[in-house]
Parts: C-alpha cells; structure tokens; sequence
C-alpha cells in the first residue's frame, strides 16, 4: 500500500489514506471486495440490497469486519422510485447499526429517514446524486456530511441530463460548502490529480475496479471489461426516466428496439431488466444477459487484478499527474505566484 500523498477533507473526515473511494455494486460489492478497498487506504460500501436473504446481510458485515481487522468500512443504502424494491433497507440499516458500521453512501430517492437515523448514531453519510442541481437540493434537505455528484460518462445511473464530468466536477466545487466526491468515467491517476486540482475532495469509483481480482464475477465478464473501449457503453431506459449505462450487449439493443419502438409499459421492459438476470450473468459468464452496468472507464479497466494492486497505480499516475503539472509551472507564475 501506498503512504499518504493527498489530504483532503474525505481523507480527514473517513480517516482513509487515499482520496479514492469505492461505490456500492449491486450484486458485487460484499465483503471480499469492500474489505480489499479499505486494506489498500480507500473506502468502501458494501451494498445491501445484494443481501436479502436472513441473515446473509448481518454474516457479511461480520466477514467485512474480520477482512479489515476491525478499520472501519461502509454500507450502500439505494432507495429505488418502486418501493418493495426498499422494503428491507430500514431493518438493514439497524443491523448495519448495531453491528458498528458508521459509514454510508445514500443514493437513489432523498433518504430523509435514513439520514436522521445515521446521524443520530453517530455516523457519516454521503448522499450520490447525477446533477449539481440535486446535490444543492440534497444538502438543503438533508444533514449529509458529504456529496457525491457522478457525470454522464459513469456507469449505473447517470441521471437524465447527462453533464459530463469535466463540467459537473468544477460546478459542484463553486456551488457546494461541503466536502464532494466526484465520480463518472475516472480511471487513471491523471484524472484523480485533476479532480482535487479542481477542487474535489475525493474520486468515486465503479468500473474501475470491476477487474479487481476479490470481485467475485466470473472472469469472462472481467475479460469483456478488459477488452471494451470507451464507445463500448450503452444508455437505455431514458424513455423512462430511469437512464442505465451498461455493455453494449445484446439486452440493452433489445431494450432499444423497444424505446424506438415508443413503448412505454414497463412489463414490456421487465424480461430485460429483472435484477436476477445481472446475478446470473456474473455467475454463469454470460455478458449479454442484462443490463450489466459499466461505465466509460471501462477503457481504463485494462488488466485483471488485486485492488492494491489498482489502487498503487492510481496513486502513483496522481503523483506523477501533480508533478507534471507543478514542472509545467514557468518560472514568473511560480515566482508570481509565491508574492
Ligand atoms: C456494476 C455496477 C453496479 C452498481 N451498482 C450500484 C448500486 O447498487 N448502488 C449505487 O448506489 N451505485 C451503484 N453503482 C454506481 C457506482 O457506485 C458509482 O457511482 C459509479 O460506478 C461511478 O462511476 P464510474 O462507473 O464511471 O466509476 C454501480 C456501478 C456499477 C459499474
């Protein structure tokens, strides 16, 4: 693991070494792969709503909490816009709770509950929204410690206006007070040095780390990650109003034909979209079945291997990116600016 290189108000506030954070992954992110992201100086969410089987959820906080030797580590709460689809997060959350996790990534509908609940227990929550807009929103609603703003180029939900993130990055800099997180196509240390020197406090990764060695997919899904480029994403379902990106696969052509199609039933949607069909895919090895999220950073996803090992690459191309930038500096700026 690298030492600390970048102090920021994340770094401070999460007591991580490195500005680098990881996202829940909905079938993906359990304890192997959270506990790997904080053994290499991160932080990570392990995501409920993969656990809804009795007792499953309690044994991974319980395996994750072995994995670190007791660092801490965090939960992804998602709140859908179906509500059976949320129907087991509050009990989760009190289990998460009384098992000591006091790190959460909300996302999806304001969770004004959850939040309260959070903070009253003492924890630290971050909220992930796709637009500057509802991240001002959600910090005038909610007594979030933290904001997550993800660009158009992210994989999962992007929102419906899809800013890119060299737009929306600087945005949410000049227009929030509190500490923000930044995520949406970033892959390289390049891109992380850039997001602090625009004045973000930490990146939030997905696709990055879907080739990480402790995800438990089969290695046919890691290999189509390795091998996509960047034009290898596809956005669906913005008809309605629930925009995807995921592989270019078979299933997000045929939810396209549908959307040209101008059909809006969403039980015509169904057969494509059904949750079961992702966790099958990564069984079995079958990237065409499902809406399988990735984002544009796919292209930097470019071998299998340990999250240290990723995470060591990261912060050294950020070092590097900083140094780079600081030799690039002419002699009057850098006298200039030391008066
Ligand atoms: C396979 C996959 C599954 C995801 N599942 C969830 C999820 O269940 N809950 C959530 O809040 N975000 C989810 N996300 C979004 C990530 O947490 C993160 O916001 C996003 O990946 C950042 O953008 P990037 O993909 O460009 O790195 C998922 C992303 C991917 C790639």
């Amino acid at each position: 693991m690298r030492p600390q290189r970048f102090k920021t108000r994340i770094t401070e506030l999460f007591g991580i070494r490195h500005p680098i954070v990881a996202g829940g992954l909905m079938w993906l992110a359990d304890a192997s792969y959270v506990a790997a992201v904080v053994n290499a100086g991160g932080m990570g969410f392990i995501t409920a709503k993969t656990f809804p089987e009795e007792g499953r959820f309690e044994a991974e906080l319980d395996k994750a909490a072995k994995l670190t030797g007791g660092k801490p580590f965090g939960v992804n709460l998602y709140m859908s816009n179906r509500p059976e689809q949320n129907k087991d997060l509050p009990a989760q959350l009190e289990v998460a709770l009384a098992k000591g996790v006091r790190h959460f990534e909300t996302a999806g509908l304001p969770p004004t509950e959850f939040v309260e609940r959070i903070k009253e227990a003492g924890g630290v929550v971050f909220h992930k929204v796709a637009t500057v807009k509802h991240a001002i929103s959600a910090v005038s609603k909610l007594p979030i410690d933290a904001v997550a703003v993800v660009g158009a180029e992210c994989g999962g939900h992007p929102g419906l206006n899809l800013i890119g993130s060299i737009v929306q990055i600087p945005l949410a800099v000049q227009r929030l007070d509190v500490p923000v997180l930044v995520g949406g196509g970033i892959g390289t240390g390049s891109q992380i040095a850039a997001a602090l020197a625009m004045g973000a406090d930490a990146v939030l990764l997905g696709t990055r780390f879907l080739v990480a060695t402790e995800i438990w997919s089969h290695h046919l899904i890691k290999q189509r990650v390795v091998d996509a480029q960047e034009t290898d994403t596809a956005l669906v379902l913005a008809s309605l109003r629930n925009t995807f990106r995921g592989i270019d696969n078979a299933t997000t052509r045929a939810i396209a034909d549908l959307e040209k199609q101008g059909v809006t039933a969403f039980d015509a949607y169904r057969p494509y979209v059904m949750g079961t069909l992702q966790k099958e895919a990564y069984t079995v090895g079958d990237p065409e079945k499902g809406i399988l999220s990735m984002g544009q950073a796919c292209v930097f996803a470019d071998k299998i291997e340990p999250v240290e090992a990723i995470m060591d690459r990261l912060v050294d191309e950020a070092v590097a990116a900083s140094g780079r930038l600081g030799g690039l500096m002419a002699a009057d700026a850098e006298s200039a600016a030391a008066e």
